[in-house]
Protein backbone atom coordinates (compact mmCIF):
# COMPACT_ATOMS: atom_id res chain seq x y z
CA UNK A 1 0.00 0.00 0.00
CA UNK A 2 1.62 3.50 -0.86
CA UNK A 3 2.33 6.11 1.38
CA UNK A 4 2.48 10.01 1.05
CA UNK A 5 6.28 9.73 2.38
CA UNK A 6 9.79 9.82 0.81
CA UNK A 7 12.49 7.60 2.28
CA UNK A 8 15.80 9.30 2.07
CA UNK A 9 18.88 7.19 2.92
CA UNK A 10 21.93 9.05 3.89
CA UNK A 11 24.80 7.16 2.06
CA UNK A 12 27.41 9.03 4.57
CA UNK A 13 25.37 7.22 7.69
CA UNK A 14 23.48 4.54 6.39
CA UNK A 15 20.49 6.16 8.08
CA UNK A 16 17.30 6.40 6.67
CA UNK A 17 14.76 9.19 7.20
CA UNK A 18 10.82 8.86 6.33
CA UNK A 19 9.16 12.33 5.56
CA UNK A 20 5.61 12.99 5.02
CA UNK A 21 4.89 14.77 1.36
CA UNK A 22 2.34 16.78 1.67
CA UNK A 23 0.84 18.80 -1.44
CA UNK A 24 3.49 16.67 -3.42
CA UNK A 25 6.25 18.57 -1.27
CA UNK A 26 8.17 17.86 1.58
CA UNK A 27 8.88 20.39 4.79
CA UNK A 28 12.53 22.12 4.24
CA UNK A 29 12.87 21.54 7.99
CA UNK A 30 12.52 17.87 7.69
CA UNK A 31 15.77 17.88 6.40
CA UNK A 32 17.46 19.08 9.67
CA UNK A 33 16.89 15.89 11.36
CA UNK A 34 19.78 13.86 8.30
CA UNK A 35 23.11 14.83 10.09
CA UNK A 36 26.51 12.54 10.24
CA UNK A 37 27.49 13.56 13.93
CA UNK A 38 24.55 14.49 16.44
CA UNK A 39 26.08 18.38 17.15
CA UNK A 40 25.69 18.92 13.21
CA UNK A 41 23.65 21.73 11.90
CA UNK A 42 21.71 18.96 9.70
CA UNK A 43 20.56 19.52 5.98
CA UNK A 44 19.17 21.84 4.12
CA UNK A 45 18.34 22.40 0.62
CA UNK A 46 19.37 24.72 -1.61
CA UNK A 47 17.87 26.71 -3.92
CA UNK A 48 19.00 30.03 -5.73
CA UNK A 49 16.09 32.57 -6.94
CA UNK A 50 13.58 29.61 -5.32
CA UNK A 51 13.18 28.21 -8.80
CA UNK A 52 11.64 25.09 -7.08
CA UNK A 53 11.12 26.24 -3.80
CA UNK A 54 7.36 27.10 -1.86
CA UNK A 55 7.12 29.60 0.48
CA UNK A 56 3.60 29.68 1.30
CA UNK A 57 0.21 27.96 0.76
CA UNK A 58 -2.95 30.21 -1.14
CA UNK A 59 -5.54 30.35 -2.05
CA UNK A 60 -5.43 33.78 -3.62
CA UNK A 61 -4.23 33.00 -7.69
CA UNK A 62 -3.93 30.03 -9.68
CA UNK A 63 -0.99 29.30 -12.44
CA UNK A 64 -0.29 26.17 -14.22
CA UNK A 65 2.41 27.06 -16.30
CA UNK A 66 2.58 24.33 -18.75
CA UNK A 67 -0.93 24.39 -19.97
CA UNK A 68 -0.63 28.56 -19.61
CA UNK A 69 -3.84 28.57 -17.02
CA UNK A 70 -4.54 31.64 -14.70
CA UNK A 71 -6.87 31.61 -12.05
CA UNK A 72 -7.83 34.58 -9.33
CA UNK A 73 -9.13 32.80 -6.23
CA UNK A 74 -10.76 30.00 -9.50
CA UNK A 75 -12.67 32.41 -11.64
CA UNK A 76 -10.27 31.79 -14.82
CA UNK A 77 -8.46 35.16 -16.08
CA UNK A 78 -10.09 35.02 -19.63
CA UNK A 79 -13.76 34.96 -18.19
CA UNK A 80 -12.49 37.78 -15.68
CA UNK A 81 -11.59 39.87 -18.17
CA UNK A 82 -14.94 39.74 -20.56
CA UNK A 83 -17.13 39.83 -17.81
CA UNK A 84 -15.80 41.88 -14.39
CA UNK A 85 -14.13 45.07 -14.22
CA UNK A 86 -10.95 46.07 -11.72
CA UNK A 87 -12.62 47.28 -8.89
CA UNK A 88 -15.03 43.85 -8.98
CA UNK A 89 -12.22 42.20 -9.85
CA UNK A 90 -10.03 43.46 -6.97
CA UNK A 91 -12.67 42.37 -4.21
CA UNK A 92 -12.56 39.04 -5.37
CA UNK A 93 -8.41 39.11 -4.83
CA UNK A 94 -8.84 40.18 -1.57
CA UNK A 95 -11.84 38.66 -0.01
CA UNK A 96 -12.19 35.50 -1.86
CA UNK A 97 -15.59 35.88 -3.70
CA UNK A 98 -17.21 37.89 -6.22
CA UNK A 99 -19.32 40.77 -4.32
CA UNK A 100 -23.11 41.28 -4.59
CA UNK A 101 -24.35 44.27 -5.45
CA UNK A 102 -24.77 46.01 -2.29
CA UNK A 103 -20.88 44.56 -1.32
CA UNK A 104 -20.01 46.17 -4.48
CA UNK A 105 -21.64 49.50 -4.09
CA UNK A 106 -20.37 50.01 -1.04
CA UNK A 107 -16.78 48.82 -2.00
CA UNK A 108 -16.57 51.37 -5.25
CA UNK A 109 -18.20 54.24 -3.04
CA UNK A 110 -15.32 53.86 -0.33
CA UNK A 111 -12.49 53.62 -2.98
CA UNK A 112 -13.90 56.24 -5.32
CA UNK A 113 -14.24 58.59 -2.22
CA UNK A 114 -10.65 57.93 -0.85
CA UNK A 115 -8.81 59.46 -4.00
CA UNK A 116 -7.42 62.31 -3.24
CA UNK A 117 -4.08 62.19 -1.33
CA UNK A 118 -2.66 65.32 1.49
CA UNK A 119 -1.94 68.66 0.13
CA UNK A 120 1.51 67.98 1.36
CA UNK A 121 2.18 65.19 -0.95
CA UNK A 122 1.48 67.33 -3.95
CA UNK A 123 4.56 69.56 -2.13
CA UNK A 124 6.57 66.48 -1.72
CA UNK A 125 6.04 65.46 -5.39
CA UNK A 126 6.69 68.78 -6.25
CA UNK A 127 10.56 68.59 -5.69
CA UNK A 128 10.91 66.18 -7.82
CA UNK A 129 13.84 66.53 -11.23
CA UNK A 130 10.96 67.54 -13.87
CA UNK A 131 12.44 64.74 -15.58
CA UNK A 132 11.95 62.31 -12.70
CA UNK A 133 11.31 58.61 -13.49
CA UNK A 134 7.71 58.41 -12.81
CA UNK A 135 7.82 54.99 -11.30
CA UNK A 136 10.72 56.03 -8.97
CA UNK A 137 8.39 59.35 -8.06
CA UNK A 138 5.59 56.89 -7.64
CA UNK A 139 8.13 54.65 -5.00
CA UNK A 140 9.48 57.36 -3.00
CA UNK A 141 5.57 59.00 -2.66
CA UNK A 142 4.32 55.84 -2.00
CA UNK A 143 7.05 54.91 0.80
CA UNK A 144 6.10 59.05 2.53
CA UNK A 145 2.51 58.53 2.22
CA UNK A 146 3.31 55.72 5.66
CA UNK A 147 4.02 59.17 7.26
CA UNK A 148 1.06 60.81 6.68
CA UNK A 149 -1.13 57.65 8.12
CA UNK A 150 0.50 56.15 10.87
CA UNK A 151 -2.50 54.17 11.97
CA UNK A 152 -1.00 52.00 9.33
CA UNK A 153 1.80 50.57 11.50
CA UNK A 154 -1.44 48.46 13.30
CA UNK A 155 -1.32 45.80 10.61
CA UNK A 156 -2.45 43.33 13.62
CA UNK A 157 -5.79 45.27 13.54
CA UNK A 158 -8.17 43.96 10.90
CA UNK A 159 -10.38 47.65 10.70
CA UNK A 160 -7.17 49.73 10.30
CA UNK A 161 -5.88 47.03 7.81
CA UNK A 162 -8.67 48.10 5.36
CA UNK A 163 -8.45 51.38 5.18
CA UNK A 164 -5.16 51.45 4.53
CA UNK A 165 -6.11 49.18 1.83
CA UNK A 166 -8.66 51.68 0.92
CA UNK A 167 -6.66 54.44 0.62
CA UNK A 168 -3.67 52.50 -1.30
CA UNK A 169 -5.91 51.38 -3.95
CA UNK A 170 -7.31 54.79 -4.16
CA UNK A 171 -4.73 57.23 -3.95
CA UNK A 172 -2.37 54.98 -6.24
CA UNK A 173 -3.94 56.54 -9.56
CA UNK A 174 -3.47 60.36 -8.21
CA UNK A 175 -0.13 59.36 -7.30
CA UNK A 176 1.06 57.76 -10.77
CA UNK A 177 -1.37 60.75 -12.77
CA UNK A 178 0.61 63.39 -10.57
CA UNK A 179 4.00 62.02 -11.78
CA UNK A 180 3.05 62.05 -15.31
CA UNK A 181 1.76 65.61 -15.06
CA UNK A 182 4.70 66.60 -13.78
CA UNK A 183 6.90 65.31 -16.28
CA UNK A 184 5.15 67.21 -19.14
CA UNK A 185 5.02 70.26 -16.61
CA UNK A 186 1.85 70.42 -16.32
CA UNK A 187 -0.52 71.38 -13.08
CA UNK A 188 -1.52 68.27 -11.32
CA UNK A 189 -5.69 67.74 -11.93
CA UNK A 190 -6.93 66.41 -9.11
CA UNK A 191 -9.56 63.51 -9.19
CA UNK A 192 -13.06 63.21 -10.30
CA UNK A 193 -15.16 61.26 -8.03
CA UNK A 194 -17.99 61.17 -10.77
CA UNK A 195 -15.51 59.08 -13.09
CA UNK A 196 -14.99 55.22 -12.94
CA UNK A 197 -11.52 54.19 -11.46
CA UNK A 198 -10.33 54.30 -14.53
CA UNK A 199 -12.10 57.15 -16.16
CA UNK A 200 -10.73 59.08 -13.22
CA UNK A 201 -7.21 58.31 -13.67
CA UNK A 202 -7.58 58.83 -17.48
CA UNK A 203 -9.22 62.56 -16.61
CA UNK A 204 -5.99 63.00 -14.33
CA UNK A 205 -3.83 62.31 -16.87
CA UNK A 206 -5.46 64.04 -19.72
CA UNK A 207 -7.88 66.50 -18.68
CA UNK A 208 -6.72 70.65 -19.61
CA UNK A 209 -8.67 73.38 -19.61
CA UNK A 210 -12.40 71.62 -20.25
CA UNK A 211 -14.77 71.87 -17.43
CA UNK A 212 -15.32 68.22 -17.03
CA UNK A 213 -13.68 65.59 -18.68
CA UNK A 214 -14.98 63.20 -20.83
CA UNK A 215 -12.90 59.53 -20.93
CA UNK A 216 -12.95 57.64 -24.00
CA UNK A 217 -15.14 54.70 -23.27
CA UNK A 218 -13.16 51.97 -25.48
CA UNK A 219 -10.01 53.33 -23.74
CA UNK A 220 -11.63 53.29 -20.51
CA UNK A 221 -12.56 49.89 -20.84
CA UNK A 222 -8.96 48.69 -21.99
CA UNK A 223 -7.41 49.85 -18.77
CA UNK A 224 -9.73 48.16 -16.91
CA UNK A 225 -9.13 45.10 -18.67
CA UNK A 226 -5.20 45.72 -18.60
CA UNK A 227 -5.64 45.95 -14.85
CA UNK A 228 -7.83 43.30 -14.43
CA UNK A 229 -4.81 41.21 -16.28
CA UNK A 230 -1.91 42.67 -13.89
CA UNK A 231 -4.17 42.25 -10.80
CA UNK A 232 -2.09 39.35 -8.96
CA UNK A 233 0.14 36.77 -10.00
CA UNK A 234 1.22 34.73 -6.86
CA UNK A 235 4.54 34.58 -6.11
CA UNK A 236 6.26 36.54 -8.06
CA UNK A 237 9.34 38.97 -7.30
CA UNK A 238 7.23 41.82 -6.39
CA UNK A 239 4.87 39.85 -4.43
CA UNK A 240 7.38 37.25 -2.98
CA UNK A 241 9.44 41.13 -2.01
CA UNK A 242 5.74 42.17 -0.07
CA UNK A 243 5.75 39.22 2.05
CA UNK A 244 9.39 39.62 2.80
CA UNK A 245 8.97 42.90 4.16
CA UNK A 246 5.72 42.86 5.59
CA UNK A 247 6.87 39.29 7.41
CA UNK A 248 8.83 41.84 9.85
CA UNK A 249 5.50 43.50 10.38
CA UNK A 250 6.40 47.30 8.58
CA UNK A 251 3.21 48.97 7.77
CA UNK A 252 2.19 48.46 4.12
CA UNK A 253 2.52 51.57 2.77
CA UNK A 254 6.73 51.07 3.25
CA UNK A 255 6.20 47.01 2.50
CA UNK A 256 4.82 48.00 -0.85
CA UNK A 257 7.43 50.84 -1.58
CA UNK A 258 9.52 47.46 -1.25
CA UNK A 259 7.57 45.31 -3.75
CA UNK A 260 7.23 48.21 -6.60
CA UNK A 261 10.92 48.48 -6.27
CA UNK A 262 11.27 45.19 -6.99
CA UNK A 263 8.38 45.12 -9.93
CA UNK A 264 10.25 48.32 -11.28
CA UNK A 265 13.64 46.03 -12.74
CA UNK A 266 13.55 45.21 -16.25
CA UNK A 267 13.41 41.34 -15.71
CA UNK A 268 10.24 41.96 -13.91
CA UNK A 269 7.56 44.74 -14.15
CA UNK A 270 10.03 46.93 -15.55
CA UNK A 271 9.74 44.51 -18.82
CA UNK A 272 7.27 46.58 -20.52
CA UNK A 273 8.92 49.73 -20.76
CA UNK A 274 12.26 47.60 -21.96
CA UNK A 275 10.48 45.78 -24.55
CA UNK A 276 9.17 49.53 -26.12
CA UNK A 277 12.95 50.18 -26.20
CA UNK A 278 14.16 47.25 -27.87
CA UNK A 279 11.30 47.77 -30.65
CA UNK A 280 11.98 51.44 -31.09
CA UNK A 281 16.21 49.98 -31.45
CA UNK A 282 15.24 47.57 -33.83
CA UNK A 283 13.20 50.01 -35.68
CA UNK A 284 12.15 48.69 -38.94
CA UNK A 285 10.94 44.45 -39.81
CA UNK A 286 13.88 43.92 -41.62
CA UNK A 287 16.12 44.33 -38.95
CA UNK A 288 14.15 41.98 -37.14
CA UNK A 289 16.62 38.68 -38.44
CA UNK A 290 19.31 40.47 -37.35
CA UNK A 291 18.54 41.18 -33.44
CA UNK A 292 16.90 37.21 -33.25
CA UNK A 293 20.66 36.07 -34.57
CA UNK A 294 21.96 39.03 -31.61
CA UNK A 295 19.43 36.95 -28.94
CA UNK A 296 20.66 33.23 -30.04
CA UNK A 297 24.27 34.80 -29.89
CA UNK A 298 23.42 35.62 -25.94
CA UNK A 299 24.10 38.98 -26.65
CA UNK A 300 20.73 40.46 -26.28
CA UNK A 301 17.37 39.60 -23.87
CA UNK A 302 13.77 39.49 -26.29
CA UNK A 303 12.03 41.55 -23.53
CA UNK A 304 8.60 40.58 -22.82
CA UNK A 305 9.55 36.98 -24.04
CA UNK A 306 9.95 34.23 -21.10
CA UNK A 307 8.43 33.33 -17.83
CA UNK A 308 9.78 31.56 -14.76
CA UNK A 309 6.42 29.25 -14.23
CA UNK A 310 4.27 30.62 -17.93
CA UNK A 311 6.41 27.37 -20.42
CA UNK A 312 3.30 27.87 -22.73
CA UNK A 313 1.97 30.96 -24.05
CA UNK A 314 0.69 33.54 -21.11
CA UNK A 315 -3.26 33.58 -21.47
CA UNK A 316 -2.67 37.40 -20.56
CA UNK A 317 -0.39 37.92 -23.43
CA UNK A 318 -3.29 36.58 -25.49
CA UNK A 319 -5.67 38.29 -24.39
CA UNK A 320 -3.71 41.98 -24.61
CA UNK A 321 -3.55 41.11 -27.95
CA UNK A 322 -6.83 41.06 -28.49
CA UNK A 323 -7.69 44.47 -26.16
CA UNK A 324 -4.26 45.86 -28.77
CA UNK A 325 -7.44 45.75 -31.60
CA UNK A 326 -10.10 47.42 -30.10
CA UNK A 327 -7.42 50.57 -29.00
CA UNK A 328 -5.74 50.39 -32.26
CA UNK A 329 -9.51 51.51 -33.40
CA UNK A 330 -9.11 54.39 -31.51
CA UNK A 331 -5.36 55.39 -31.31
CA UNK A 332 -4.82 53.84 -34.54
CA UNK A 333 -2.52 51.19 -35.22
CA UNK A 334 1.19 51.33 -33.60
CA UNK A 335 3.63 51.19 -36.29
CA UNK A 336 5.65 49.17 -33.87
CA UNK A 337 3.36 46.34 -33.38
CA UNK A 338 4.55 44.68 -36.62
CA UNK A 339 8.07 44.20 -35.79
CA UNK A 340 6.10 42.68 -32.64
CA UNK A 341 4.21 40.35 -34.57
CA UNK A 342 7.68 39.41 -36.67
CA UNK A 343 9.47 38.92 -33.07
CA UNK A 344 6.50 36.49 -31.94
CA UNK A 345 6.28 34.31 -35.20
CA UNK A 346 10.05 34.25 -35.71
CA UNK A 347 10.16 33.20 -31.72
CA UNK A 348 7.49 30.57 -31.73
CA UNK A 349 8.97 28.82 -34.68
CA UNK A 350 12.79 28.86 -33.90
CA UNK A 351 14.63 25.82 -32.10
CA UNK A 352 16.51 28.33 -30.18
CA UNK A 353 13.14 29.68 -28.31
CA UNK A 354 10.97 26.78 -28.56
CA UNK A 355 13.43 24.72 -27.02
CA UNK A 356 13.76 27.06 -23.88
CA UNK A 357 9.70 27.45 -23.87
CA UNK A 358 9.65 31.30 -24.56
CA UNK A 359 6.77 32.89 -25.63
CA UNK A 360 5.33 36.25 -25.39
CA UNK A 361 4.40 37.21 -21.40
CA UNK A 362 2.14 39.98 -20.13
CA UNK A 363 4.18 42.55 -20.81
CA UNK A 364 5.39 41.98 -24.63
CA UNK A 365 2.13 43.56 -26.20
CA UNK A 366 0.88 45.74 -23.49
CA UNK A 367 3.71 48.60 -23.95
CA UNK A 368 2.61 48.79 -27.03
CA UNK A 369 -1.14 49.47 -26.13
CA UNK A 370 0.04 51.88 -23.54
CA UNK A 371 2.40 53.82 -26.07
CA UNK A 372 -0.45 54.06 -28.55
CA UNK A 373 -2.78 55.35 -25.89
CA UNK A 374 0.41 58.12 -25.71
CA UNK A 375 1.59 57.28 -22.40
CA UNK A 376 5.28 57.72 -21.89
CA UNK A 377 7.43 54.23 -22.18
CA UNK A 378 8.79 55.69 -18.71
CA UNK A 379 4.95 55.22 -17.50
CA UNK A 380 4.47 51.86 -18.07
CA UNK A 381 6.19 50.26 -15.15
CA UNK A 382 3.60 52.50 -12.94
CA UNK A 383 0.78 51.26 -15.19
CA UNK A 384 2.09 48.01 -13.84
CA UNK A 385 2.47 48.54 -10.16
CA UNK A 386 -1.50 50.54 -10.15
CA UNK A 387 -3.26 47.43 -10.71
CA UNK A 388 -0.97 45.07 -8.67
CA UNK A 389 -1.78 46.87 -5.53
CA UNK A 390 -4.45 44.85 -5.01
CA UNK A 391 -2.48 41.42 -5.15
CA UNK A 392 0.44 42.87 -3.14
CA UNK A 393 -2.03 43.54 -0.50
CA UNK A 394 -4.05 40.72 -0.61
CA UNK A 395 -1.09 38.51 -0.15
CA UNK A 396 0.55 40.50 2.50
CA UNK A 397 -3.03 40.24 4.33
CA UNK A 398 -3.07 36.10 3.58
CA UNK A 399 0.72 36.46 4.98
CA UNK A 400 -0.18 37.90 8.20
CA UNK A 401 -3.20 35.73 8.81
CA UNK A 402 -1.11 32.40 7.87
CA UNK A 403 -0.04 30.86 11.63
CA UNK A 404 2.98 28.76 9.70
CA UNK A 405 4.65 31.98 8.47
CA UNK A 406 7.18 33.94 10.36
CA UNK A 407 9.43 37.03 9.75
CA UNK A 408 11.43 36.23 6.58
CA UNK A 409 15.06 34.63 6.95
CA UNK A 410 16.41 32.54 4.72
CA UNK A 411 19.61 30.18 5.40
CA UNK A 412 23.22 30.13 3.84
CA UNK A 413 26.04 28.23 2.32
CA UNK A 414 29.06 29.61 4.09
CA UNK A 415 31.84 29.28 1.58
CA UNK A 416 34.41 31.82 2.78
CA UNK A 417 37.50 32.45 4.69
CA UNK A 418 38.07 30.14 8.66
CA UNK A 419 38.62 32.14 11.38
CA UNK A 420 41.76 34.15 11.35
CA UNK A 421 43.49 36.92 13.27
CA UNK A 422 43.36 40.83 12.49
CA UNK A 423 46.35 41.79 10.23
CA UNK A 424 47.60 45.39 11.37
CA UNK A 425 47.73 47.92 8.66
CA UNK A 426 51.98 48.23 8.57
CA UNK A 427 51.89 44.41 8.25
CA UNK A 428 49.36 44.07 5.29
C1 LIG B 1 6.91 39.50 -15.31
O1 LIG B 1 6.92 35.90 -11.96
C2 LIG B 1 5.94 36.50 -12.48
O2 LIG B 1 4.81 36.04 -12.42
C3 LIG B 1 6.22 37.82 -13.15
C4 LIG B 1 5.08 38.47 -13.91
C5 LIG B 1 4.00 38.97 -12.96
O3 LIG B 1 2.83 39.05 -13.40
O4 LIG B 1 4.33 39.38 -11.82
O5 LIG B 1 4.52 37.51 -14.79
C6 LIG B 1 5.54 39.68 -14.70
O6 LIG B 1 7.89 39.82 -14.70
C7 LIG B 1 7.01 38.85 -16.66
C8 LIG B 1 8.49 38.67 -17.13
C9 LIG B 1 8.98 40.00 -17.71
N1 LIG B 1 10.40 39.92 -18.00
C10 LIG B 1 10.88 39.90 -19.25
O7 LIG B 1 10.18 39.87 -20.25
C11 LIG B 1 12.41 39.98 -19.34
C12 LIG B 1 12.90 38.95 -20.36
N2 LIG B 1 12.70 37.61 -19.82
C13 LIG B 1 13.82 36.97 -19.16
O8 LIG B 1 14.67 37.82 -18.47
C14 LIG B 1 13.40 35.68 -18.44
O9 LIG B 1 12.65 34.96 -19.30
C15 LIG B 1 12.69 35.78 -17.11
C16 LIG B 1 13.42 36.62 -16.14
C17 LIG B 1 11.31 36.29 -17.29
C18 LIG B 1 12.59 34.33 -16.54
O10 LIG B 1 13.89 33.93 -16.35
P1 LIG B 1 14.20 32.47 -15.72
O11 LIG B 1 12.97 31.75 -15.35
O12 LIG B 1 15.25 32.66 -14.67
O13 LIG B 1 14.75 31.71 -16.96
P2 LIG B 1 16.27 31.57 -17.29
O14 LIG B 1 16.95 32.89 -17.19
O15 LIG B 1 16.81 30.44 -16.49
O16 LIG B 1 16.20 31.20 -18.85
C19 LIG B 1 16.18 29.86 -19.29
C20 LIG B 1 16.91 29.90 -20.63
C21 LIG B 1 18.30 30.50 -20.52
O17 LIG B 1 19.04 29.95 -21.61
P3 LIG B 1 20.13 28.74 -21.26
O18 LIG B 1 21.19 29.40 -20.38
O19 LIG B 1 19.33 27.69 -20.53
O20 LIG B 1 20.64 28.30 -22.58
O21 LIG B 1 16.18 30.76 -21.53
C22 LIG B 1 17.01 31.89 -21.87
C23 LIG B 1 18.11 31.97 -20.84
O22 LIG B 1 19.28 32.56 -21.38
N3 LIG B 1 16.11 33.04 -21.83
C24 LIG B 1 16.10 34.01 -22.73
C25 LIG B 1 15.05 34.86 -22.34
N4 LIG B 1 14.50 34.39 -21.23
C26 LIG B 1 15.16 33.27 -20.91
N5 LIG B 1 16.86 34.22 -23.85
C27 LIG B 1 16.53 35.34 -24.56
N6 LIG B 1 15.55 36.20 -24.23
C28 LIG B 1 14.80 36.00 -23.14
N7 LIG B 1 13.83 36.85 -22.82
Amino acid sequence: MSKDTLTITDNRTGRTYEIPIEHDTIQAMALRQIKVNEDDFGMMSYDPAFKNTASTKSTITYIDGDKGILRYRGYPIEQLAEKSNYLETAYLILYGELPTKEQYDEWEYVILHHTFVHENITQLMKGFRHDAHPMGMFIATLAAMSTYYPEGREISDPDKRIKQIHRLIAKLPTVAAFSYRHNRGLPYVYPDNDLSYTGNFLSMLDKMSEAKYKPDPVLERALDVLFILHADHEQNCGTATMRVIGSSHTDPYTAMAGAAAALYGPLHGGANEAVLRMLMEIGDVKNVPDFVKAVKNRERLLMGFGHRVYKNYDPRARIIKQVADEVFEVTGKNPLLAIALELERIALEDDFFVERNLYPNVDFYSGIIYQAMRFPIAMFPVLFAIPRTIGWLSQWVEMLEDSEQKIARPRQIYLGEGERDFVPMDKR
